[in-house]
C-alpha cells in the first residue's frame, strides 16, 4: 500500500499561550519582516501554507485587560496579500469570521486574494464562540450555536454561488470582434436567504482556484457538520494519537451524508513541538519552553479563567490558595469557556496537593504541552506515525517563536520526512489545491 503523503502548514505566532515574547529572540507581531521571515521559511520547506489565526477583541478578566496576550493581530487578508508578492508557492490562509461579515464583500477579498497570489487563498471561517466578541459588531448582537453555524453556511453557499457565477472562458477580450467578455458568460445571482440578501452580479472573473480552499475550526457537533458539508481542511486541537484517531474516524465518516469522499477533507491538527540532539535534550527544551510560555502572570491568568475571581494578589510560586470557584456567569472574556469550572477546580486542587505544585508548576502541569518531542528523527518519526494511524492528514506546526520558529523544523525535520518518502520534496503544482491533492 502506498503510505500517505503528510500535509503541513506554518501557524504564524500571536496571541495564543503558546507564543513566547520574552525570549530575546522574539520580534514583532505587526512588522511585514516577521511575516516574511515566517512565510519565506515556510515555502523553504515547501510547507503547503501559511496561515493566520484573528482576534476581534482584547481578552479580559472582569474588565481587566489580559497583558500577557502577544498583543497585535493585523488583518488577516491584508498580509495575505502582501505576502502574496514574495512569495511563490506557497498556500495563504486567513481567519475570517463568518458571523460579522457580509458575503459579497468578503467574496470579493478571498477571490481577489486568489488572483493576486495565483491560486494560492483559503478561508478559516470561524463563527466566534462569545458575546463579548460580538459587542464590537452588530450593536452588540450575537447569535447562538445553531444560528452562527446556519448563518456560515448560507454564507459559505452563496459566496460559492457569487464565485461561480462567472463562467471559466467568460473573458475573451477579443480586438477584433471588439468584444471583451463572451455573451452570457456572467450570470446573476439572486439570492433571498433567512441571513442574507444578494441580487445581481458579481464583479470579478473565476478565479484561478475557482474558489479559495475552505478551512474550519470549531470542535462541535455544529461545527463538524459544517466542516463535513462545506470545508476542504479541518484545524483542530486533537492532535494525540488516539483522540485524534477517534476525531478523524468520527468527522470523515460525516463525509458521505453530504455525498463526500473521505479524501476531499484534509484533518489538520495544530501541534506545537520541541527539537534537541537528543531526546534528553529535546526534553529539557520542552520544560524550558512550557516554563517561558506559562510565566507568573500566565499562571494566574489561567487559575482565574477556573476560578473566575481576581487572583492578582496571590503569589504564582506560592501555593493554591484555599478558596471556592465563583461560579457566577462571563468572568473571563473573550476566551473560549471552561466547562464544568467547580469540577475542574477540584481536580486542579488534588493535583497540586498530591505533587506539592505550586500555582505556575500547577498550569504547567494541566495546560497544553508540546505535541511532538524529540530529535529531528523522533519528530519525522512519529508526524509520519500519526498519519499513517489516520490520526490526521497532516499538522498545522505552531511554533513559539516569532518569526524563527520554524526554521529548526525546516532545516532538521522535513529533509527527514523528505527521506522517508511522506512529504514533497519540491511543490509539483501551482496552487494550494494542487498541494492538498484537493480537486
Ligand atoms: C484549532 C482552533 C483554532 C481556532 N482559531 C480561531 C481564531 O483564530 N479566531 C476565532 O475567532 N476563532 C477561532 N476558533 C474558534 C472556532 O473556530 C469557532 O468559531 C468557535 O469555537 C465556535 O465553534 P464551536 O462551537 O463549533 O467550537 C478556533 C477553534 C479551533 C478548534
Amino acid at each position: 500500500m502506498t503510505r500517505k503523503q503528510v500535509h503541513l502548514a506554518a501557524h504564524f505566532p500571536g496571541v495564543n499561550n503558546t507564543t513566547v515574547w520574552t525570549d530575546p529572540r522574539s520580534g514583532s507581531q505587526i512588522d511585514f519582516s516577521s511575516f516574511t521571515h515566517l512565510a519565506r521559511t515556510a515555502e523553504r520547506g515547501k510547507l503547503d501554507f501559511f496561515f493566520l489565526a484573528e482576534g476581534l477583541r482584547l481578552r479580559e478578566l472582569k474588565g481587566r485587560i489580559h497583558d500577557l496576550d502577544v498583543v497585535g493581530r493585523p488583518e488577516a487578508l491584508t498580509v495575505l496579500s502582501a505576502l502574496a508578492a514574495v512569495t511563490d508557492r506557497l498556500g495563504l490562509a486567513g481567519t475570517v469570521n463568518a458571523t460579522f461579515n457580509e458575503p459579497y464583500e468578503l467574496a470579493r477579498r478571498l477571490s481577489t486574494l486568489d488572483h493576486l497570489s495565483g491560486g494560492r487563498a483559503a478561508w478559516n471561517v470561524v463563527t466566534t464562540s462569545d458575546a463579548f466578541t460580538g459587542e464590537n459588531f452588530r450593536r452588540g448582537g450575537y447569535l447562538d450555536r445553531a444560528d452562527r453555524y446556519e448563518r456560515a453556511a448560507e454564507f459559505v453557499r452563496l459566496s460559492r454561488e457569487l464565485w461561480d457565477s462567472w463562467q471559466p472562458d467568460a473573458v475573451v477580450a477579443d480586438r477584433a470582434a471588439g468584444r471583451f467578455v463572451r455573451d452570457g458568460a456572467i450570470g446573476t445571482v439572486e439570492h433571498q436567504g433567512r441571513h442574507f440578501s444578494v441580487d445581481g452580479r458579481f464583479t470579478l472573473p473565476r478565479s484561478p482556484q475557482g474558489r479559495p480552499v475552505i478551512i474550519q475550526a470549531g470542535d462541535s457537533a455544529e461545527g463538524r457538520e459544517f466542516a463535513a458539508a462545506h470545508a476542504d481542511v479541518i484545524f483542530t486541537g486533537h492532535g494525540r494519537l488516539e483522540d485524534g484517531q477517534r476525531f478523524y474516524a468520527d468527522v470523515k465518516s460525516r463525509l458521505a451524508r453530504h455525498g463526500r469522499e473521505p479524501h476531499q477533507l484534509k484533518i489538520m491538527p495544530g501541534v506545537t513541538f520541541a527539537l534537541g540532539d537528543t531526546d534528553e535534550e529535546a526534553a529539557e527544551n520542552a520544560a524550558g519552553i512550557r516554563r517561558k510560555q506559562v510565566g507568573p502572570q500566565t499562571a494566574i491568568a489561567f487559575l482565574e479563567q477556573v476560578w473566575g475571581r481576581d487572583m492578582s494578589a496571590y503569589d504564582p510560586d506560592g501555593p493554591l490558595p484555599d478558596l471556592d470557584p465563583d461560579l457566577s456567569e462571563g468572568v473571563s472574556q473573550g476566551r473560549v469557556a471552561i466547562k464544568n469550572r467547580a469540577a475542574v477546580a477540584a481536580k486542579w486542587r488534588a493535583l497540586a496537593e498530591e505533587k506539592g505544585l505550586t500555582i505556575r508548576e500547577l498550569v504547567i502541569e494541566v495546560t497544553g504541552r508540546q505535541t511532538f518531542v524529540g530529535t529531528p528523527e523522533t519528530v519525522a518519526r512519529l508526524i509520519d506515525e500519526h498519519v499513517q494511524a489516520d490520526a490526521a492528514d497532516g499538522f498545522i506546526l505552531v511554533p513559539h517563536l516569532t518569526p524563527g520558529g520554524l526554521d529548526d523544523f525546516v532545516d532538521r525535520v522535513v529533509p527527514l520526512l523528505q527521506e522517508r518518502g511522506v512529504f514533497r520534496t519540491d511543490y509539483t503544482g501551482h496552487t494550494l489545491r494542487d498541494h492538498l491533492e484537493l480537486a
